[in-house]
């Protein structure tokens, strides 16, 4: 759909913190909404030339959904684009007429902090906030000063922060039915920092984040301004229980370019416990050249000879024959808490676990014989930096004939003995690398890794030695 034209000075520009969104964005923030009513109420706060609203219709309309109705509402304070904003509102209609769509529209050429506060606030008698279905933004960024109107009308509702688009993503939050959905494209920069904390906390009490999709190039999503911010899009819902997971996405923001997505535990990204309320967002991009340099490797762990099990101590289960300390007649026993940087500790005395087993007719069948192994812890906990944490361990420091593996943890063996040394330390070396702990996050949303998940890893040749 045509998007009318619009020149202004820069200096104007920057006063009303307008930057327009050029449309292959703004297509993509139309097909982020989730299923829609049939009559949609929308709003488009901080219109510009309403490319925003024109990205709505346009999804609406290819979707074959005749029938339906879009009310949009309309809010933009600068008077020379009103203009083509009513030229685009009026393209709006004839291309929803085209596809037995009612769309109707309302422009208010007013300043929407204002208003919208006052309304919620109550303060304009008779005038109840308008509700809202569906709510589009890419809102004005401009710091606002303490003693400027915006701030004490945001103030006036409880909103406390210091940036316009913040302000307007906290108004258009309250204007939501429940259930209503939201994609906006703002700064990064409210995902943390001090001054943003009181704005996300008001966020995700009354925000589902769904998605999250940022651009690997500062500049990519306003190009035409060459505005350097690092912007990010999100989809939210209004409503008071976080998703489980959670999609990011990435890309370049150059048009027609390939989308990543990785899927994430909602707790990864917005941590419980973290008082700051942060939002991290991973680096998405660094996922894909992952597994780029991954899918370049030809080796199997097969291949290459090794095999790599599940720990066969299963503790419960020989609970007569765990030992504190080693004492005559036992052997090692390693949990995931022995591992020390990448070598092994033992004994940890200190420690709640065994640290010995009985070596004997019942338990030999569990235990293996004494040589360099690689383990792999089979859980991290969400504190732990990579998720992949794997350590040597090396029968010169630990002496014994046999060893237990309990089942916490993996190791990597040749045909049930140990491996060799230079080979032990080319895989430690290989597990521990940034490119493999990247490349499990990408699949694996969680904190587990299983043997098999091991096993299907492409590995690095071995270098024929002559
Ligand atoms: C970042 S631009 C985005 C315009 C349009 N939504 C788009 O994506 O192309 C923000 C718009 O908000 C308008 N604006 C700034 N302050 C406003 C206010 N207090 N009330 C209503 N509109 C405002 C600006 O004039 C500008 O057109």
């Amino acid at each position: 759909m045509k998007v009318a034209a619009i020149e202004h000075p820069r200096s104007r520009q920057e006063e009303l913190g307008q930057f327009l969104t050029a449309t292959p964005v703004a297509d993509f923030m139309a097909s982020m909404f989730g299923p829609l009513p049939r009559v949609v109420r929308l709003l488009d706060a901080g219109a510009g030339a309403g490319s925003l609203t024109a990205a709505f219709v346009s999804r609406l309309c290819g979707g074959n959904e005749g029938g339906r109705a879009i009310e949009a509402t309309l809010y933009e304070l600068d008077l020379d684009i009103l203009d083509a904003l009513s030229a685009t509102m009026r393209e709006c209609q004839r291309v929803c007429a085209e596809s037995d769509i009612h769309f109707t529209f309302t422009i208010h050429s007013a300043d929407f902090i204002q208003e919208m506060s006052a309304r919620l606030a109550g303060d304009l008698f008779g005038t109840a906030p308008p509700a809202f279905d569906a709510a589009i933004a890419n809102p004005p960024y401009r710091k606002i000063s303490t003693d400027s109107a915006a701030r004490r009308s945001l103030h006036s509702v409880g909103v406390e922060t210091s940036n316009l688009y913040t302000g307007f993503i906290a108004l258009i939050q309250r204007l939501l039915v429940p259930g209503g959905q939201l994609v906006g494209i703002t700064p990064r920069s409210f995902c943390n920092g001090p001054y943003f904390r009181p704005f996300r906390e008001d966020f995700l009490n009354h925000l589902e984040l769904r998605r999250l999709h940022v651009f690997e190039s500062r500049q990519a999503a306003f190009r035409d301004d060459s505005v350097l911010q690092e912007n990010i899009i999100f989809h939210a819902v209004k409503g008071r229980n976080q998703p489980r997971e959670i999609i990011i996405s990435s890309s370049s923001g150059e048009p027609g370019d390939e989308i990543t997505e990785t899927v994430f535990p909602f707790t990864e990204i917005v941590p419980p416990h973290d008082d700051g309320k942060f939002i991290h967002i991973p680096s998405t991009a660094s996922h894909a050249s992952a597994k780029q340099t991954m899918d370049g490797l030809s080796s199997s762990l097969a291949s290459l000879g090794v095999t790599v099990s599940t720990g066969r101590v299963v503790d419960f289960r020989l609970k007569d024959a765990l030992r504190k300390k080693p004492e005559r007649g036992t052997v090692p026993l390693l949990y995931p808490c022995h591992f020390n940087g990448g070598t092994v500790h033992w004994p940890k005395l200190e420690a709640r676990k065994p640290n010995a087993i009985l070596d004997n007719d019942e338990t030999r069948p569990w235990l293996v014989p004494s040589g360099v192994y690689l383990l792999t812890k089979r859980f991290t906990s969400k504190e732990e930096r990579r998720r992949l944490v794997a350590c040597l361990f090396d029968p010169d420091q630990v002496k014994a004939k046999w060893i237990g593996f309990e089942n916490h943890l993996n190791y990597f063996h040749a045909n049930g003995h140990g491996l060799e040394r230079s080979l032990a330390v080319g895989l430690y070396a290989f597990l521990n690398s940034t490119v493999v702990d990247q490349y499990f996050r990408r699949f694996s949303g969680h904190t587990q890794v299983n043997a098999t998940d091991l096993r299907t890893l492409t590995y690095p040749d071995v270098l024929p030695t002559n």
